[in-house]
């Protein structure tokens, strides 16, 4: 089949003959792959930033078919359309029971692995097919009246924003503040919309970043170099979603979080050190938020919210390039990565 290889910083490497996966566990299905999206969390290991291991298929937001099933998988069948959440969840540990599926026991990020640690990397979907632990837990089926770029979001990023939101406690009346606008940082300003915060006020350093955000509701959007001249921010703003992973942009956040107000970090994190001290923190009786979201937990709150219309999909917004081969992979990579303008999400068709 074809694939795309992580072999190291900055490479990512078109393999047309990499071999196609197999059924390994009972409990496992293969999916053949339709539509696979490429998420800022793969330039932490693309840009060097977090160690991983080379050989890997990456890509972890993933819509297709079930191609085939194990003998144990119960629920999910050959022939359904289903999304893939961003890590495997057994469904059964005590993890998975209490809703922190993103932590299960004998889950597994795809399209990563530890460095040194080949057995235990999952490949991911920028590839034809793709191989899935703990099938009947893991997968979604696609609802039949949601197109693929939202389908993508809903592996991901929308659940993702969801739970940034819900994690900062917003206020009715009061400014919700996401700061970075990548395709998390858009989807939280859709988001913020559902969960009917106050003004949402969005912040990134890409102009064409800010006019999708207001295109997708928020009230005001502007450069870091602005926010702390905003009248609407004097004092700050008691919910804040740091969504840009960069030391300036949790700098940022902090500064415009009021006393008493909380933080919502959904950014990985790749640092030793957070860009504010404990003693800040205590001085501003702050609440912080961190972690991976819970797609699996946190999925059918946002379906709900799509089919009562509470939440309207960003995906036109957000999911600009949608129609990307594998064998342009390399070079959508590098283009991601240089924040290219008019570019947010892109969306291989293996
Ligand atoms: N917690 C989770 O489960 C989860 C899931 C998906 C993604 N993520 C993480 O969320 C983060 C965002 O993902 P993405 O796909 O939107 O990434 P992205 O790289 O596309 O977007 C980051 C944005 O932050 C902006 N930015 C950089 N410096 C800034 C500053 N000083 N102030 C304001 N904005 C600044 C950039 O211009 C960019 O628009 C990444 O760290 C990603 O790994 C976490
Ligand atoms: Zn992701
Ligand atoms: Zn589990």
């Amino acid at each position: 089949m074809q694939a795309l290889v992580f072999d190291g910083p900055r490479r990512i490497r078109f393999d047309p003959e990499r071999a196609d996966p197999e059924l390994r566990a009972p409990t496992d299905a293969i999916v053949d792959v339709e539509v696979a999206g490429l998420c800022g969390s793969a330039l932490h290991p693309y840009l060097g930033r977090e160690p991983a291991s080379g050989g890997v298929v990456p890509g972890h937001e993933v819509v297709g078919r079930i191609g085939a099933v194990g003998t144990e998988v119960a629920e999910r069948r050959i022939g359904d359309r289903v999304l893939v959440p961003f890590s495997t969840s057994c469904g059964r540990c005590a993890r998975c029971e209490v809703g922190l599926t993103a932590r299960c026991d004998r889950g597994a990020l795809f399209g990563f692995g530890p460095p040194g640690d080949p057995a235990a990397a999952l490949d991911g979907g920028q590839a034809h097919r793709l191989r899935v632990p703990w099938a009947d837990a893991t997968l979604r089926l696609v609802p039949t009246w949601m197109d693929d770029a939202t389908a993508l979001l809903c592996s991901d990023n929308l659940p993702t924003a969801w739970e940034a939101v819900a994690r900062a406690d917003p206020r009715p009346g009061h400014a919700l503040v996401v700061v970075g606008l990548g395709a998390v940082g858009l989807c939280a300003v859709a988001v913020a919309r559902a969960q009917a915060a106050g003004p949402v006020v969005a912040i990134d350093p890409v102009s064409d970043r800010r006019e999708r955000a207001v295109a997708l509701g928020a009230d005001l959007a502007l450069a870091p170099a602005d926010a702390l001249e905003e009248p609407l921010l004097a004092g700050g703003a008691p919910a804040v979603v740091e969504a840009s992973g960069s030391a300036a942009g949790q700098r940022l956040a902090f500064t415009v979080t009021a006393p008493g107000g909380t933080c919502s970090v959904i950014a990985v994190q790749t640092d030793e050190r957070f860009a504010f001290s404990p003693a800040e923190a205590y001085d501003r009786n702050l609440t912080v938020r961190f972690g991976r979201a819970n797609v699996l937990a946190t999925l059918p709150l946002v379906l709900t919210a799509l089919t009562d219309g509470r939440l309207h999909s960003p995906a036109e917004v957000c999911v600009t390039h949608r129609e990307v081969a594998l064998r342009d992979g390399p070079g959508a990579y590098a283009r991601f990565a240089a924040r290219e303008p008019g570019l947010v999400k892109i969306a291989f068709r293996p």
